[in-house]
């Protein structure tokens, strides 16, 4: 199936998440594993960079803060979205760990050992992790962002990332987001969580809790404001919300006007990290193979 070039990356990722059949083609699998509080998400890039298949399971409580906390269950959930990918991809596990190297990602301010945990999930799932990233870095090579704000809005944490030139210069992370805000809907209607957070989810939902939701988002744009001031920003470059917990109808609106400077929502914001993880292991790796053929001619 040849893609559609109008579409982007992110799309194509979001189309891999709902449909039960590869996008396309393959003859090399490049594998993104992000590890999240909520979700534990694959993507699988071919050697074209284009996703073609992608699974999503809840976190199970595996994850904490971005940090593994139950080492045997995270490989688990990972090892159930692999399943789901070797469905779609019509194949066996076996086919699969022989054509596919992984790749992983960690909160930044994480020591080494534990950031080091995420790869290891990879690696014992049977294929090579070749790439640890610090989380923002990736989610920036998603969108195409070297210099800017990424504000990421996960399950229990929101991180704020300055970029400049693809580096990290600032990073913080927060202990609020999207279950926040599901914990302010079932105490306000007096539901259980998991119900809220169903509604949380369906968007056609997003205008009767926007009473709700306003104060936490604007609590939480109070606090991206605030670290932002702390250094200095001079807001000439963009400022960008991805993570689940920012799919809110509104949510760059009252960031924008807390800010006082352009935010801008980024499209399938719950997928851009783990594609930027796939993405900057696809982009090192065809670097590589492109020096090694250059050095043996
Ligand atoms: N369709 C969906 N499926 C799963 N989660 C969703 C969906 N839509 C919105 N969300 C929200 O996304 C949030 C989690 O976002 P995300 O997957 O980016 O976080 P995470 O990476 O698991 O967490 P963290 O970055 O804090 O470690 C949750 O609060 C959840 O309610
Ligand atoms: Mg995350």
């Amino acid at each position: 199936m040849l893609p559609n070039l109008n579409k982007s990356l992110l799309d194509f990722c979001f189309d891999s998440l709902n449909s039960s059949k590869a996008l396309d083609g393959w003859k090399k699998l490049y594998v993104g594993v992000d590890l999240g509080t909520t979700n534990i998400v694959v993507v699988v890039l071919n050697e074209r960079g284009i996703p073609i298949a992608t699974s999503m399971t809840s976190s199970a409580e595996t994850i904490r803060d971005g940090v593994v906390v139950d080492y045997w269950r995270a490989i688990q959930e990972v090892k159930n979205n692999i399943q789901v990918i070797c469905s779609k991809l019509d194949i066996s596990f076996d086919e699969f760990s022989a054509f596919a190297v992984g790749a992983a990602a960690y909160p930044p301010g994480v020591h080494p050992k534990t950031a080091q945990v995420c790869a290891n999930v990879v690696e014992a799932i049977g294929i090579p992790c070749m790439g640890l990233y610090e989380e923002p870095v990736a989610a920036a090579n998603a969108i195409d962002l070297r210099d800017g704000v990424l504000v990421d809005i996960g399950g229990g944490t929101t991180g704020i990332a300055v970029l400049e030139g693809g580096e990290l210069v600032y990073s913080a992370d927060e202990p609020t987001g999207g279950t926040h805000m599901t914990l302010v809907i079932s105490g306000r209607l007096g539901i259980p969580f998991e119900e809220a957070e169903m509604m949380k989810r369906d968007r056609s939902k997003h205008r009767s809790l926007k009473p709700m939701l306003i104060p936490v988002l604007e609590k939480m744009a109070t606090i991206v404001k605030k670290h932002l001031s702390k250094i200095s920003w001079h807001f000439n470059a963009p400022i960008f919300l991805v993570g689940g917990g920012a799919d809110i109808e509104g949510a760059e609106g009252i960031f924008t006007s807390v800010i006082g400077y352009p935010v801008k929502l980024a499209k399938h914001c719950l997928l851009v990290t783990p594609l930027g993880i796939a993405l900057t292991l696809w982009r090192e790796q065809e670097k590589q193979g492109r020096k090694e053929i250059a050095s043996a001619g």
